[in-house]
């Protein structure tokens, strides 16, 4: 067996047990990303999320309108001192201190990701207002009320302790600061529960949480004004659902990839179906810290 073959298996074995996927969560975003890391560098390129998409864009385009959008939502300017939870390699980030001209720290899970991050900033000439951290989302390194605005795009689905992320969020947020973003999301019927299964288990995600539980989170963590949708307000992104399924066609028959080509054309799969029955969507929020503590 290959190395790769092993650590497939491995990862697997983990999260196949939706206990372990939330016990050992930190371990599997590690072994997930590891895995994964070269072909979402080659496919995703440094912002490693779907977009949704105006009338006319291009996937380019639609990515880089899709976090522009996000920084004008949240109303940041020059001044702004604003957290990216969950920065990934950096995409979001540089789009954000490039538009808005906001100081931005990214905050991230897994050090080869933020080392990664630290060397896209450079090549954009914008490791000066671009900075990045290695974190947990549950323990972020930051002091009470040092930023001005926060978001996350795509990533809060990876924490296993969501309610927790949410209160370390209101805890380095100024009073009154916006913590907005875009989450993998799932649907409260118990007819998602077999496809939310799927999506977590090829993608390495302790849990999906439901519109519900995201606005009792955000505002058990003290945020107020606290807006969460479906996304469907926000724009289309069936683009995307149409492109994966594309992608997937291209490739050689499932019992033909190696075990990690066919877990990721699953998970891809899993999301296809999801998506077009609505049991899986990427959900949206926009809240604003409380004056005062909760
Ligand atoms: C799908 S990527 C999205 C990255 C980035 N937000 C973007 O849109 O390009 C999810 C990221 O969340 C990070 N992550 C997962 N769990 C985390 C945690 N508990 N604390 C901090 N980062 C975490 C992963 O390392 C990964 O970089």
């Amino acid at each position: 067996m290959t190395t790769e073959t092993d650590a497939t298996a491995r990862f697997q074995a983990l999260t196949a047990d939706p206990r372990r996927r939330r016990d050992e969560s930190t371990a599997m975003v590690e072994q997930y990303f590891t895995l994964t890391g070269d072909l979402y560098r080659e496919s995703w390129g440094p912002h490693q999320h779907f977009p949704c998409y105006l009338p006319g864009q291009s996937r380019e385009e639609a990515t880089e309108a899709h976090v522009r959008d996000l920084a004008d939502r949240a109303g940041l300017t020059a001044g702004s001192y604003v957290l990216d939870l969950c920065s990934g390699v950096g995409g979001p980030a540089c789009t954000v201190a490039a538009h808005t001209g906001a100081r931005v720290v990214g905050a991230d899970l897994v050090a080869a990701r933020v080392r990664e991050a630290e060397d896209n900033a450079r090549k954009r000439e914008l490791d000066d207002k671009v900075s990045f951290r290695v974190a947990d989302a549950t323990a972020l390194p930051f002091d009470d009320a040092v930023f001005t605005a926060a978001y996350s795009i795509q990533a809060l689905c990876h924490v296993a302790d969501k309610p927790r992320a949410h209160r370390e969020v209101a805890r380095v947020l100024r009073p009154g600061g916006v913590w907005t973003g875009y989450d993998w999301m799932r649907a409260a019927a118990a007819e998602a529960d077999g496809i939310a299964e799927d999506i977590c288990r090829a993608h390495g995600l302790p849990a999906l949480a439901t519109v519900d539980e995201l606005r009792q989170d955000l505002t058990a963590a003290g945020f107020t004004d606290v807006h969460v949708s479906d996304g469907r307000d926000v724009g289309d992104w069936s683009p995307n659902w149409a492109q994966l399924e594309e992608l997937v066609a291209q490739l050689p028959p499932r019992d033909e990839l190696p075990p990690l080509l066919r877990m990721m054309t699953d998970g891809a799969r899993a999301l296809c179906t999801g998506a077009r029955s609505g049991a899986f969507f990427i959900g949206h929020w926009h809240a604003r810290r409380a004056e005062e503590g909760p």
